[in-house]
This record gives C-alpha cells, sequence and structure tokens, in this order.
C-alpha cells in the first residue's frame, strides 16, 4: 500500500522567520551572539580543512545576488543573499537571504533556515568576535556610523562580546538615528545622537561603518581617524562599494576573512593585488599576529565569508532540537522503491 503523505526521509527541518525570532528570544539576543562567536571562532580555528571559494555573485545595475557555499567535510552548507540599496526605498529591505545545511555522506539537505536575521546575528558576531581580538584593551566607546538594519545587532554583539559601554550614532538620515536610537533603549548601552561622522568618532576605541551605497563613498576620511582604533568595516562588500578613503587602508594593519573573495569585494579593492593582508584566523591559531601596540589602527575588511554562515546554520541546528522551532518541510521526493521516481509522480494523480 503506498502512502501519499511523505515519510520521515522527505521531510527536513526549516525554521522560518516566526521561528527564528522565537528561538533568538528564548535564547536571547546577546547570548545568542556570544554562542554563534563561538561556533565562528571554532570553525575559523579549523579553517584550513574547509572548502573556501569567493562567493559567487549575480550583479545588476540595482544590486547583487550571491551564493555563498562551503563543506567541512561532513557537513556543506550554503547562502543565498542580496544586496540591493535601493531597496529601502520601496519598502524592501537591502539585505535578505536564507541558507541550508546537507549531509556530505548522502548530499541530503538536513536544514533550511531564514537567514535574515540569522545574517544580522552572525555579522554582529563576526564583528565582535574580531575586536575582542584587535581592538586596544577596554575599549569602550564605539562610534556607529550607517544605522540601518545591522546596526542594533553591531551595537548589542559589541556591548556583550567587547565590553562597549556607549554607542554614538551616525547616519545621514537622520530618521535612522532616531530608530536606533529608540532600539537601543534599556539594553543597558549609553546611546549618543551624534551631528556628523567626526562626532561620532570623538572618543571612541573602535569605529564601525555600515553604509549601504552600491558606489564608492568615503565615508572616513584620512584627518578624521586618530592612532590606535580598530575600524570595524562592514558596508564596503562589493565591486566599486567601498567606505574608507585609501590613505586610511595605507595607515592600517588590515585583517580580512578570505583574502580571494575580500580583495575583489572589500575595502583593499582600492589597493594594488599583492598589499599586505592578515587573515584573522590565522591570528586566532596563534600564526600571525593581531595588534601590535596602541598607536596601531587595525582594520578588519569585513566582507561576510561563507564560513560565519556555515557556524551559525550549526549553531540553530544544534538549539532548535530542543525547542522544536521548526516546521517539517516536505522538500524532497521519496518514492518507495528510490529508483521509481516517475512511479511514485502517477500514484499523486487525481
Ligand atoms: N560584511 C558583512 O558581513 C555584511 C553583512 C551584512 C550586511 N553588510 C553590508 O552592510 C551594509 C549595511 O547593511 P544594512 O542591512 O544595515 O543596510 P540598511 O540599508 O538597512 O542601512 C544602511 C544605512 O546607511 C545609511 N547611510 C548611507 N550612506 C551613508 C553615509 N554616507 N553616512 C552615514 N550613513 C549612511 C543609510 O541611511 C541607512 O540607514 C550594506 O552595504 C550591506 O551590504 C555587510
Amino acid at each position: 500500500m503506498t502512502s501519499l503523505s511523505p515519510s520521515d526521509k522527505a521531510l527536513v527541518p526549516f525554521v522560518s522567520v516566526d521561528q527564528m525570532m522565537k528561538l533568538i528570544h528564548h535564547i536571547s539576543v546577546e547570548e545568542m551572539m556570544s554562542g554563534i562567536a563561538d561556533y565562528i571562532e571554532a570553525d575559523f580555528k579549523r579553517w584550513e580543512l574547509f572548502d573556501k571559494t569567493p562567493r559567487v555573485a549575480s550583479h545588476s545595475e540595482k544590486g547583487v545576488i550571491e551564493l555563498m557555499p562551503t563543506s567541512d567535510g561532513d557537513v556543506y552548507g550554503f547562502k543565498y543573499v542580496n544586496g540591493h540599496p535601493s531597496n529601502t526605498a520601496d519598502g524592501l529591505q537591502t539585505v535578505t537571504a536564507f541558507g541550508l545545511l546537507a549531509d556530505v555522506a548522502s548530499g541530503y539537505p538536513v536544514l533550511l533556515s531564514e537567514m535574515t536575521m540569522l545574517t544580522a546575528m552572525r555579522t554582529a558576531a563576526t564583528s565582535a568576535l574580531v575586536a575582542r581580538v584587535l581592538a586596544p584593551k577596554n575599549a569602550r566607546v564605539m562610534a556607529m556610523i550607517g544605522n540601518g538594519s545591522q546596526s542594533e545587532f553591531q551595537s548589542l554583539a559589541m556591548k556583550t562580546i567587547v565590553g562597549i559601554e556607549e554607542i554614538r550614532l551616525f547616519d545621514t538620515d537622520p530618521k535612522a538615528i532616531e530608530k536606533c536610537a529608540v532600539n537601543l533603549q534599556g539594553q543597558g548601552l549609553r546611546v549618543v545622537k551624534c551631528a556628523s561622522a567626526e562626532d561620532a568618532m570623538e572618543g571612541a576605541q573602535i569605529i564601525t561603518t555600515c553604509t549601504a551605497d552600491k558606489q564608492y563613498a568615503t565615508i572616513l576620511t584620512d584627518n578624521m581617524v586618530g592612532n590606535g582604533v580598530h575600524i570595524n568595516a562592514i558596508g564596503g562588500d562589493c565591486p566599486g562599494k567601498t567606505e574608507l578613503a585609501p590613505a586610511i587602508l595605507h595607515r592600517a594593519e588590515i585583517f580580512v576573512e578570505y583574502p580571494e573573495q575580500t580583495r575583489i569585494e572589500g575595502e583593499i579593492q582600492q589597493l594594488d593585488p599583492d598589499h599586505p593582508v592578515t587573515e584573522f584566523w590565522q591570528v586566532l591559531t596563534g600564526q600571525a599576529a593581531g595588534r601590535r601596540d596602541d598607536k596601531q589602527i587595525t582594520l578588519f575588511d569585513s566582507v561576510g565569508f561563507a564560513i560565519e554562515d556555515f557556524s551559525a546554520l550549526r549553531y540553530v541546528r544544534d538549539r532548535i532540537a530542543d525547542t522544536g522551532l521548526f516546521h517539517p518541510l516536505d522538500l524532497l521526493a521519496d518514492p518507495d522503491d528510490p529508483r521509481d521516481l516517475f512511479g511514485m509522480l502517477q500514484r499523486a494523480k487525481g
């Protein structure tokens, strides 16, 4: 007797946006970002065994759609993500994403998840993990330039993982500053609304740039940046899309995720292709030096790399089992005889 309802083999756990939000609150935003940072750190420490490739990008006039695959040999993962800076004017987000983990041995997916929320969580977790290692000791003040979707996540990760106490907000759109300030109320941070990027950087040991513009922009000029700071440059993550004046790059020690991707997409696309950079995973494993002294400018030229998404998905997979915060999704055809796919189709007729 053939059943038309899907068998267990057909079902893949799917985490919807609603369930992801419930999971984040169940764990708490800050604890989950710390947990994801731990997973990213663990995966960065085994960097060499991962399959790595610059993400596959499909550019259009208005934005980019990207696929970000990786595998550790046992588990395969990818994320679909877009970046469309003009979307917000149409009531759409700049960045949306979903992703998948699969079992390498069978090729069967084991998790499908929304990743718009999760990308904000993992990007903030990565920024804070890097800042914990590279920022000046006792950093307490961060300038947050660009107060859009990522900004509250960045602020809270820097609070919980680095110990930041004061966030100084600036955005060219005053409504974004206001939104961010309201969202950060009661979150244990001193929040200061600023009138310019210079004003936001006053007394800051960490400067985060997280703006969206599909062109070479200059959010920070050379004379704005004093010695000894850590710059967390998030927004320059596409060919032709940067945030920092090249002169700053020449003064800074530059840390990257995966150079082959960052040279295409990051701030360093403005430099010679052999300009020296340090791979951050090597700082974690002790193979490369981090900050050398308190005068040095350290720059994390962040573009977002597939392993960070893999780590975040791994974290979600480990945490959903006991919460039930997933739908069993009928994603895979499962014929009674594995070679009788057509027979399965016929049985579904009328
Ligand atoms: N590196 C990563 O891993 C990573 C991950 C996610 C997003 N991003 C990038 O980060 C950027 C921000 O993402 P988002 O989702 O927060 O976008 P968003 O559109 O929600 O917010 C961007 C904000 O930047 C502001 N802005 C634009 N130009 C500015 C300027 N010159 N000075 C100050 N503010 C300015 C806008 O007014 C807006 O409020 C995007 O470019 C996105 O591609 C990077």
